[in-house]
């Protein structure tokens, strides 16, 4: 932990913009109840830099979209969102939760985009 990742790949053009971010937007859809394993598996690289990126006065975001519009089935990604930053000392700064999105291209018919604008805009 703390020294370099031993995986040399495009990771290492993220690590240095991930410790300097004054912001971390954690954005996926819902893949069987949880993140996709494109954003876990970034997520599992901060392994390395715990210790440059935890408690650093950041804030984060989390945008995710699922094909159900069952409210109650997207409380596991919330869930493990907010014990995440809590883990890493970050402060919430919005979601945006779209249900009811699946095909590609629909959620272009969905007020999520333009709320997606507006937390940017309010931050
Ligand atoms: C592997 C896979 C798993 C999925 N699991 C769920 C799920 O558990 N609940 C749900 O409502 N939608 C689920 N969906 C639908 C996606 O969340 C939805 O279609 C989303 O908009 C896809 O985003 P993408 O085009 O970026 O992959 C799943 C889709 C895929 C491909």
């Amino acid at each position: 932990m703390n020294g370099p990742c031993i995986y040399d790949d495009d990771f290492s053009k993220l690590r240095p913009k991930l410790i300097e971010a004054d912001l971390v937007a954690f954005v996926s859809p819902m893949y069987y109840f949880g993140f996709s394993s494109q954003l876990k598996r970034v997520i599992d690289r901060f392994y390395a830099i715990n210790g440059q990126i935890k408690g650093a006065s950041k804030k984060a975001v989390f945008m995710m979209a699922y094909a159900d519009t069952s409210k109650s089935e997207a409380e596991a990604m919330t869930a493990h969102y907010k014990t995440l930053i809590k883990y890493l000392g970050w402060k919430d700064a919005g979601m945006v939760i779209a249900p009811g999105v699946w095909t590609a291209g629909s959620i272009k018919n969905t007020k999520y985009g333009e709320d997606a604008y507006k937390l940017g805009k309010s931050i």
